[in-house]
This record gives structure tokens, sequence and C-alpha cells, in this order.
């Protein structure tokens, strides 16, 4: 019986190793001309591996002569499963083949440093029963004081923002999820992923590629966990988590690959925040054209994506900017994509989303010059005199603006909630707006018609106008920590510029945010047009979304709930957002579309939404490099294939189910 056992896990393990160096060999050569960080150089070699089995202190791995497979004639990639009729489902911990204890252990050894992370929900330290006996309530509290700091989520392997769609299957016991109908708080790994690699070599991601690809396991990212549709979670996952790769170089005169481009450069690594690469920037004197968001990765979700920025509306995207891409792709190969080598890829990873096409190790992006910036940050509530009729008044008189504002090289990022503290009361916060390569005295009389206008209504704000002499430092100031919420649904939709420029469009679009202000819904809203007229960012030949370049207002409503509320109230409020609300303002664009990165977890047609014509070749490219869908996430190119088991409210797919086939 027993030894029935070992010759399966031997055979299971014996198999496993031919197949994960399969691909190895080829790929070392490819990108031996790049200038690489020393964490790329660090590739999957057969030798280094032979040497961890050799050493390694469990039987399964030395009672067998697997060494001899080692050899470079098993070079020829050639996953079982091409041929092979694809499994119906990801693997998953019940399943007879999910790999046993033993083989997880071999693959710790196999990644070296200890990498693989089993996982323990970051609020499991509340419950007894995980913590056992170092739990401690005054840890629990303090961890639930703390859980919408964002930074402590990041640290941890396996924590993210979007924790609804995780199912909330571990919260601190204060935020119970009653409103999923959980009575008794309870933790368990849920829709976490089961392990983490915590990467710190190419090596390691190649790995894991190759052991999520041969197992049939769900590959996850994790890169900061920031991603509105829960992107960076999944049950039974095998996460690769890449926070921790932190490398950049800066080059004063990069050339790109068709030379086209020469001019400064940052090399980053996938696990770089804007915050780093902003501090670096001001260090050598540039700028970089990263998020408002502070903490948000920088080459993950966010570039991938597109990538908006407070330069957006002189810049363009962060996406326009890419020279050169390193990736591991499903083959578990590390390659450069490049406007010359694997150009599909690069076209594709250039704002086709993230955690579908292969795991970037870093990218370079250009670099411009330093500029003055001066930034407006106030807010207002509405109470007393000010009524919201006066409040409208004002908001109506800044949207007659966005083009002259937008124009201008302006941008903003401003909020229109249902007041906090004050129940039936409206706040507003110009989080806020950015005028680059702008002195306070020229923003000032560029903005003094609209603050007229706005003494005239008598707006009761107290504006505070900061110029700084770089954009790093203006950023700083003026955006802040982001903070965490965990019981929130978004939906979205890009206004472009013809819905604010005819008058009569500008009242229906205007009238449209205002409605669904009044029906109870919180607005985000961005002023920004993309990229200088001239500047032809729509000539810029990436897989950004075609609706994104004629953008003018970028809107998000979001709802907020408390969690002991009830669940029929919060699955209305849900169903509103993407049943009522959005398509009201679908309605007024129509051909329009979304930001992937900040849209509806179950945004209806999100490929015309989030793509537009691109999708196409965005699908046939995802066929081309994955054939065998190694890479899943939500609504990534690929994703219609699949199905998650099981609904949160009965209309939300739930991370915390199995992943198959359609
Ligand atoms: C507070 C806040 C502020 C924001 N501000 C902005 C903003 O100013 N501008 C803007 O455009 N967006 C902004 N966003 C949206 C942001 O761009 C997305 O949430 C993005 O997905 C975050 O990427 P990440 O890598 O940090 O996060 P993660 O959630 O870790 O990853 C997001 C997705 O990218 C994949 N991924 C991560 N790393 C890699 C990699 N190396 N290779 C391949 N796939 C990878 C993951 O699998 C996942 O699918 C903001 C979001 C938040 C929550
Ligand atoms: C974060 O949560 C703490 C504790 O609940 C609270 O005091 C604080 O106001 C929250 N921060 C924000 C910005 O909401
Ligand atoms: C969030 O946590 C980090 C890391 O512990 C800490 O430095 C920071 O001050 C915290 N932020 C807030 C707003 O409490
Ligand atoms: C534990 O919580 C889960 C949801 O995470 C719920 O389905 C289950 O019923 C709970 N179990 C107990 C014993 O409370
Ligand atoms: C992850 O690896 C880094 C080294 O790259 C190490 O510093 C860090 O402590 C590890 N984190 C965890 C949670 O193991
Ligand atoms: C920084 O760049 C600006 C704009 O390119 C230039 O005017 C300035 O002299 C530079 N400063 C330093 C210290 O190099
Ligand atoms: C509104 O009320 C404030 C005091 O709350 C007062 O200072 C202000 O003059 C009033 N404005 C108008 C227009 O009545
Ligand atoms: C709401 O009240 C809290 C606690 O007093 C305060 O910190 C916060 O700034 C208030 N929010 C607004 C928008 O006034
Ligand atoms: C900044 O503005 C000046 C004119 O005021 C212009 O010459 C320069 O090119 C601008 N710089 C950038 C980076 O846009
Ligand atoms: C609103 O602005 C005032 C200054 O007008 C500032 O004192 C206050 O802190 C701001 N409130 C919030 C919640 O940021
Ligand atoms: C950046 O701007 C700030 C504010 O104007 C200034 O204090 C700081 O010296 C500047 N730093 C650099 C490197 O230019
Ligand atoms: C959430 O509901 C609980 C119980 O009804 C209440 O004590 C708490 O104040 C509410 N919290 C918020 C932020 O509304
Ligand atoms: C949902 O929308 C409908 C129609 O606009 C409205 O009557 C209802 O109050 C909304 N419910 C919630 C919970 O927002």
């Amino acid at each position: 019986m027993m030894t029935e056992m070992w010759k399966d896990l031997v055979s299971r393990v014996f198999m496993l190793v031919v197949l994960l160096l399969s691909s190895f060999f080829t790929a070392a050569i490819a990108s031996s001309s790049q200038d690489l960080f020393n964490f790329e150089t660090q590739q999957l070699i057969h030798a280094d591996l032979s040497t961890r089995l050799s050493e390694a202190a469990i039987p399964e791995a030395k009672n067998h002569d697997l060494l001899s497979l080692f050899s470079p004639e098993n070079n020829q990639p050639k996953s079982r499963r091409q041929t092979a009729p694809q499994p119906a489902c990801k693997t998953y911990p019940s399943d007879p083949s999910w790999p046993t204890e033993s083989l997880w252990r071999l693959f710790n050894i196999l990644l070296d440093n200890n990498a693989l992370i089993k996982t323990v929900p970051e609020a499991s330290l509340c419950y007894p029963e995980w913590a056992g006996p170092s739990f401690s309530a005054a840890q629990c509290q303090t961890l639930t004081a703390s859980w919408n700091n964002s930074t402590l989520r990041i640290e941890n392997p396996t924590s993210i923002r979007s924790i609804l769609f995780q199912g909330m299957s571990c919260m601190p016991p204060a935020y119970n999820a009653a409103f999923l109908g959980y009575t008794v708080p309870n933790c368990t790994v849920g829709g976490f992923p089961e392990y983490t690699v915590n990467v710190s070599t190419v090596a390691q991601i190649q790995l894991a590629v190759n052991i999520a690809r041969e197992l049939n396991l769900r590959l996850v990212i994790k890169n900061t966990g920031h991603d509105f549709g829960a992107k960076s979670t999944g049950k039974g996952g095998l996460n690769v988590w890449t926070h921790n790769l932190k490398d950049y170089r800066f080059y004063p005169n990069y050339k790109s690959a068709t030379g086209d481009y020469r001019g400064p450069a940052f090399k980053l690594a996938a696990g770089v925040q804007v915050f780093e690469a902003n501090a670096w920037a001001k260090e050598y004197n540039v700028t970089l054209v990263g998020g408002e968001g502070k903490s948000v990765g920088f080459i993950g979700g966010y570039i991938q994506g597109g990538g908006h920025s407070p330069l957006t509306s002189i810049y363009g995207l962060a996406a326009d900017h890419v020279l050169s891409i390193q990736l591991v792709t499903a083959d578990g190969q590390f390659v450069t994509a490049d406007a010359k080598t694997k150009s599909d890829l690069f076209w594709a990873l250039r704002g086709g989303g993230a955690g579908t096409f292969g795991i970037v190790t870093s990218m370079v992006v250009k670099a411009f010059p330093q500029i003055k910036t001066t930034t407006l940050t106030y807010n207002v509530s509405t109470g007393g005199n000010f009524t919201k009729e006066k409040f409208w008044a004002m908001q109506r008189a800044y949207v007659d603006e966005f083009e002259r504002l937008a124009d201008l090289g302006y941008y903003s990022y401003y909020r229109i909630r249902q007041h906090p503290n004050v129940s039936g009361e409206l706040y507003h916060d110009m989080t806020s707006m950015v005028a680059p390569n702008t002195s306070a005295a020229e923003f000032k009389a560029a903005m003094a018609p609209l603050f007229h206008k706005w003494a005239e209504i008598g707006v009761p704000y107290d504006p505070v106008i900061r110029e700084s002499d770089n954009y790093s430092d203006a950023w700083l100031a003026a955006f802040p920590h982001e903070v965490w919420s965990w019981a929130m649904r978004q939906a979205s939709r890009f206004f472009p510029r013809e819905n604010l420029v005819d008058p009569e469009k500008r009242r229906q679009a205007f009238d449209a945010v205002k409605g669904v202000v009044e029906e109870g819904a919180n607005m985000v809203l961005f002023n920004m047009r993309n990229g200088r007229p001239g500047a032809n960012t729509e000539l810029i030949d990436n897989a950004v979304n075609p609706a994104w370049r004629k953008v003018l207002m970028f809107a998000i409503m979001f709802v907020t709930w408390n969690v002991t509320d009830s669940p029929e109230y919060v699955t209305q409020l849900s169903r509103n957002l993407t049943y009522e609300w959005n398509p009201r303002w679908k309605a007024l664009t129509p051909g329009g579309g979304t930001y992937m990165s900040e849209s509806d977890y179950i945004e209806p047609n999100w490929q015309e939404s989030f793509h537009g014509d691109k999708y196409p070749r965005l699908l046939e490219i995802k066929k081309k490099w994955d054939p065998l869908g190694v890479f899943y996430a939500t609504n990534a190119v690929g994703s219609e294939e699949w199905v998650l088991g099981e609904t949160i409210m009965g209309h939300l797919p739930s991370q915390n189910s199995r992943l198959c086939r359609k």
C-alpha cells in the first residue's frame, strides 16, 4: 500500500520535473542581450534544480534516479495537456489530483529560500482555532482598527482590497458580513489562493508557472492587491506574489528597440509602487507618468490596463510610454517583448489588461522632463444656506469648463458623496486638481472665471493652491495615502468630449450623474483628456481602449454599506449599479466604453466596454501565447471561456468557487 503510494508520488514528481525543465534553455538565450536586473538573471536552470533535489531531505526526491532526467535532450517544450483533452475545471484541494503535502514540500525545495507560503488569512489571528495559544484579543483589536490601512494589506501575501468577491471568508469579527447571511463570524481560506510563491527570482516565477500549468492549478498573480475586480485572488490558487521585486535602473539616454526613442527612461521591476517610482524620478530630475494612487503597483495592473495619471491631459496614458517588457509566458519561458521582438505581446501588454498574457518582471518606461506643477484642493458640504441647488449649480459651472481646463493640460480627481456624518447632505472634495507645467499665478488666472462664478453662487470653500517646482512633490502633497474599504461596489463610464461640448448633451450627461447621486450613489469623477492635441495618442499602436482617447469626463459611481445591513438591501443596492444606473450613462454614450481597472465587476459586454474594436486581436494573441488557459483573471481577455461555479448575492461570481471551462 505504502509502496504503491510512493510509486505514484515518485512518478508524478518524475513527470513534473521533466515538464518543468522542458523549456528552460531557449529561454535563457532569448533575453541574454537585454539589460536585466540581477533577479532576472536568475533563471530556471536544470543544474540548480538537480542540486536542490539531490540535497533535499525528503525521500521522494532521493530514492529515484530523477536526476538522470535533467538532460538537455528534454528541453523541448511539450506540455502533456497540449494534446490531451483539457480538464473541465482547475484542480482544487478536495480533488484526488491535488498535490500531496510531500509534493508541496518538494516545490518549496525547488523554489529555494523557503519561498512557498501556505495561506494563513490575515484576519485569522482573530480566531483562536487558527491562532492557537498565541491568540491575542488585543492584536485582533489592532488589526480591526487598521483594517482600512492599505499598506498593511499590501504587505500580506494574499490580502486584497476587493474582499467582497473573495467571499469575505475571513474578516475581523467586527466586520463579519451579516449581509451575506453569515451569522457566526468564522475564518476559512475561502477564495484566497492556497499557496503563495514569494518570488525573488525569475526562476521562481518560471517554476510556479510550470507547476500551475502541469498540475492544472489556478494561477493567481498578486502585486499590491489593489484591483477592484479582485483579479489578484482565487480559490485553490497558486499565487505568484511580485511585491518584493523592487529593483530600478535609470537610463539617461535609452535607445528603444526601433531607435525611434532616445532619451531618459526607467527600468522598473514588477513590485515597484507609484510612490517609489516618483521618488526615484525626482532624484534623477525627471517625471514619470504614474497614477494618482500612491501604493498602486506601477507595472502590474496599472500600466497593463492603460494607467491614467494626473499627467494624462498632457502625456496620455502610462501604457503609451512603455519601451520594453520582460515577462514569463505561459510555457515558462522568460522573454523580451518590444516593438521589434514579440511585438504582438508588446502590443497586448500595453493596455490589454494584466494577469492574462504572462507575468511581467520589468518594464522600461519613458521619463519626461521635470516640470513645475500647481495643485488645488478643497472640500464643501451642503447644509445651512449652501443648499443642494447651489451645490449643483457649483458643479454645473465646473463641468461647463471641462473642455477648456483639460485642454490646458489640467486633470482633476474629485468626489461627490452622500455626507458620511450628516444624513441627507452631500459632501464634495476636490481631492486634487493638477495643473502640470503651470505656475500658481497662471493657474489662478485660468481658474478666475470659475472661481468668480463660485463666488457668485456663494460656495463656502477654502481652496488650497500649491505650486511645486517638481511634479513628484506636488503629487505627494496633493493625494492622500489610500484607504481600503471593504463593503463597496462600483460601475463606471467614459463621457467623451462630444457629450460635454454640445450644450444639450452636456446637460444630459450632467443630469445623468446628478440623478444617480440623488438616488443614493456616490461619485468619483475625473476631468481629463487623453494627451495633448497633436500628440496623436490615438495613433499610438497599442491595446489601449479606443474609448480612452475621446474622454473628457471619466465617471465612477459607487455604493457603500454597513456589513450589518440586510441581504435584501445590499443586493438591491448592488443590482442597481449594474442594471438601473449605469445603463443610463451607457444610453448617453453609445459605442463608448470604460476603464477596465475601475469598472463594474459584472460589466455587461465587458469585451466591448474595455477594449472596443481591439478585442478580436487581443483574443487571438491570448490564444497564441496561452493556449492552455494558464492565466485567468476576472473579465480579462479570454476569460469568457471560463465560469466561476457560485455567486455572491445571486449575481456576483464568487472567487470562492470552482473555476471551470464553460
Ligand atoms: C486606491 C486606488 C487608487 C488607484 N489609482 C489609480 C490611478 O490613479 N490610475 C489608474 O489608472 N488606476 C488607478 N487605480 C486602479 C489600479 O490601476 C488597479 O487597481 C490595478 O489593477 C492595480 O494593479 P496592482 O498591480 O497594483 O494590483 P493587483 O491587484 O495586485 O494586480 C492587479 C491585476 O494585475 C495583475 N498583475 C499584477 N502584477 C502583474 C505582473 N507583474 N504581470 C502580470 N500581471 C500582473 C494581477 O494578476 C491582477 O490581475 C487605483 C486603484 C486603487 C484601489
Ligand atoms: C480607518 O478605520 C479607523 C478605525 O475604524 C477609523 O478611525 C478611520 O477613520 C478610518 N480611516 C478612514 C480614512 O476612513
Ligand atoms: C498604515 O500602516 C503603516 C505600516 O504599519 C503605517 O506606517 C501607517 O502609519 C499606517 N497608516 C495609517 C493612516 O494609520
Ligand atoms: C462559516 O462561514 C461561512 C462563510 O464564510 C458560512 O458559509 C458557514 O456557514 C459558517 N460556518 C459556521 C459554523 O458558522
Ligand atoms: C518574502 O521574501 C522577501 C525576500 O525577497 C523577504 O524579505 C520577506 O520577508 C518574505 N515575506 C514573507 C511574508 O515571507
Ligand atoms: C532639472 O530639469 C529641469 C528641466 O529639464 C532643468 O531646468 C533643471 O536645470 C534640472 N535640474 C537639475 C538639478 O538637473
Ligand atoms: C451663509 O451663511 C454663512 C454663515 O453660516 C454666512 O457667513 C454667509 O454670509 C451666508 N451666505 C449667504 C450667501 O447668505
Ligand atoms: C466625519 O466625521 C469624522 C469623525 O469626526 C471626521 O474624521 C471626518 O472628517 C468627517 N467627515 C467629513 C466629510 O466631514
Ligand atoms: C511647459 O510649458 C512651456 C511653455 O510655457 C513649453 O515651452 C514647454 O514645452 C512645456 N513643457 C512640457 C514638458 O510640456
Ligand atoms: C475640508 O477643508 C477644510 C479647509 O477648508 C479642512 O480644514 C478640512 O480638514 C477638510 N476636511 C476634510 C474631511 O478633508
Ligand atoms: C521639489 O519641489 C519642492 C516644492 O517646490 C521643493 O521644495 C523641492 O526642493 C523640489 N525638489 C527637487 C529635487 O526639485
Ligand atoms: C453599522 O451598523 C451597526 C449596527 O446597526 C451600528 O452600530 C454602526 O454604527 C453602523 N456603522 C455605520 C458606519 O453606519
Ligand atoms: C434601487 O433603484 C430603484 C430605482 O431607481 C430605487 O427605487 C431603489 O430605492 C434603489 N434601491 C437601493 C437600495 O438603492
